[in-house]
């Protein structure tokens, strides 16, 4: 079923190393694209999957989103984790340690800095995402400032395939950035029982969210000044027009972002500047948009400490630590199986 090949990677003058892939993925992406804008364009609150804003503009624009002066969560999250990172991986050693939505290396970078060279020499690092790319010129990246780590990168859709993934050595799990804001909360308990499913008693959880806090500063965090966060919004037309032979005139719509407080979270939406009829060849599709209207594109949601209790202790996952900024604005969660998920698993071993 997968293919599995090395990528030979040239490291300076040092013999090259490989960085076994997997790729799990396929074209399956490509055909996802087709029948979830089908649907969402089809649906009476147009909407898109916000998966699709990342191709390799909107991953860039997305990266200098994180480096505005507006938007606090990358910044906040990296300075907790360099708060948490010695005691984490102190005494990591002889594990695997697997980044959900890999995508950019900095945060990883800290960890395996305090792990140290003897601990390293003995881990895996295991990226999963749906970018091959971006996993390969992490990789690349992390092996010639750490030789002695061992990777092994996961080309596949960590939302539905986690199944896929080795699971025999101590792990830890990472899924940094709050991209579990992305997920309304049935989905992001759904996508915690199944890495609680795949976890072992003694394995970690480490997760990145977004705490709810004053609306004005989390509103400037998705409208930022420069316009960035509006590129990156209006992005994913270009990738409807490129991946489905599409139409839409970027122009045409204006960015919103607005934190709804019933759902506690951040949308992000395209609100048509005028009435627009778009052709999407690939699959045959005529939309009509009255001016106004608005394709909602994105949900961030924002937590509370009873907000991530609830999830977890209906995920089967306990927390262990809580480790949050001094204004509470990000919290980093370690968690691990809880007792009930525990019995489970000692009883099918
Ligand atoms: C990476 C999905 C967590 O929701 O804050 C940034 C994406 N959207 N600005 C977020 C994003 C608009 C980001 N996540």
């Amino acid at each position: 079923m997968n293919m599995n090949r090395g990528t030979t990677l040239n490291s300076g003058e040092s013999a090259p190393r490989l960085v076994e892939m997997l790729d799990y993925l396929h074209g399956k992406y490509n055909n996802d694209i087709a029948r979830d804008t089908r649907q969402g364009l089809a649906a009476s609150q147009k909407y898109i999957p916000c998966k699709y804003f990342y191709d390799a503009r909107g991953s860039k624009l997305f990266e200098a989103i994180c480096q505005l002066p507006e938007y606090y969560p990358t910044r906040t999250e990296l300075s907790i984790l360099r708060d948490i990172a010695p005691e984490l991986m102190g005494t990591f050693a002889h594990k695997d340690l697997v980044e959900l939505g890999s995508g950019g290396n900095l945060k990883i970078r800290i960890l395996l800095d305090a792990a140290g060279e003897s601990n390293r020499a003995t881990l895996r690092y295991i990226p999963v995402d749906v970018s091959e790319s971006s996993i390969v010129e992490a990789a690349q990246d992390l092996l010639e400032r750490y030789p002695e780590l061992q990777v092994l990168g996961v080309v596949a859709d960590f939302t539905s395939q986690l199944d896929v993934l080795p699971t025999e050595r101590p792990l830890m799990f990472c899924f940094l950035g709050s991209t579990i804001g992305n997920m309304d909360e049935d989905d992001s308990i759904a996508f915690l029982q199944s890495i609680a499913g795949n976890m072992k008693p003694g394995d970690r959880l480490l997760v990145g969210f977004d705490m709810a806090k004053s609306k004005e500063t989390m509103e400037a965090a998705y409208n930022d000044s420069r316009g960035v966060t509006s590129e990156f919004n209006k992005n994913v037309l270009q990738v409807l027009n490129k991946e489905l032979n599409a139409n839409f005139d970027p122009s045409h719509f204006d960015h919103l972002a607005f934190f709804n407080e019933a759902c506690s979270r951040i949308e992000m939406h395209l609100k048509a500047n005028r009435d627009i009829s778009v052709k999407l060849e690939s699959i045959d599709m005529v939309v009509e948009f009255k001016s106004g209207e608005t394709i909602h594109t994105e949900n961030s949601r924002k937590f509370t400490k009873r907000s991530i209790e609830d999830m977890a202790s209906r995920a089967g996952l306990c927390i262990q630590k809580w480790c949050s900024d001094r204004d509470g604005w990000f919290s980093l969660v370690v968690m691990g199986l809880n007792h009930s998920s525990w019995a489970k698993v000692a009883h099918v071993t």
